[in-house]
């Protein structure tokens, strides 16, 4: 385990199921679909989960990416989600999939609905990797969540703090001096 982590709370076994599990699920949504859907990756922090499950797929899909920000380097949300890079294909009629690695305050998924559903998009489903239901600032869900986590400030695959972590194969809790020294 990484020295600066308190503990690790999935693995990368646990980690594998629920992928398969949610690829299994948007499969049988999606399986009667006329036109093929978007999927579409938050850059970065879901850049790991969005490869694993479009991969783990059968339904043919096609990839977008987009960069949306709302923490800068600091571990609290700004509560404005902006773009930083926008899709590469029109979103209008199509089935929109988004991949998200967390649902936190909602902020960036309130926004990316009302972007998706404003640019024409027939359908929007969320699948997100972690729910952090305690710290919701607007009512909205992901249509499937894998797993939900406490009030505690996570790292890894995909997540990070200030850059860092993103590339570790599991899930931990950072240790809070690491996020509190910085303030
Ligand atoms: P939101 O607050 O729901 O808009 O989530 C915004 C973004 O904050 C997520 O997509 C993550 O990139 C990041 N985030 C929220 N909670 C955590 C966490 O515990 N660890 C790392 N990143 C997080
Ligand atoms: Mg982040």
């Amino acid at each position: 385990m990484h020295n600066n982590l308190e503990k690790i709370i999935l693995n990368e076994e646990q980690i594998a199921a629920k992928v398969k599990e949610a690829a299994a699920w948007l499969d049988n949504k999606f399986k009667d679909a006329q036109y093929t859907p978007i999927a579409i990756c938050v850059l970065k922090g879901s850049v790991f989960f969005f490869c694993d499950v479009t991969r783990a797929m059968q339904t043919p899909v096609h990839l977008d990416f987009m960069r949306v920000s709302s923490y800068g380097n600091s571990s609290k949300s700004s509560g404005m989600p902006h773009i930083i890079m926008d899709l590469s294909y029109s979103v209008q009629d199509r089935d929109v999939i988004l991949i998200e690695d967390i649902v936190d305050s909602g902020y960036t998924l309130s926004k990316m609905k009302e972007l998706m559903l404003g640019r024409g998009a027939k359908s929007f489903t969320v699948v997100t990797l972690l729910n952090k239901p305690s710290r919701r600032k607007l009512p909205v869900k992901a249509d499937f969540s894998c797993f939900e986590v406490a009030n505690e400030f996570v790292v890894g695959y995909g997540l990070d703090y200030a850059e860092q972590y993103r590339n570790l194969p599991y899930i931990g809790v950072l240790k809070r001096e690491i996020y509190e020294t910085d303030k």
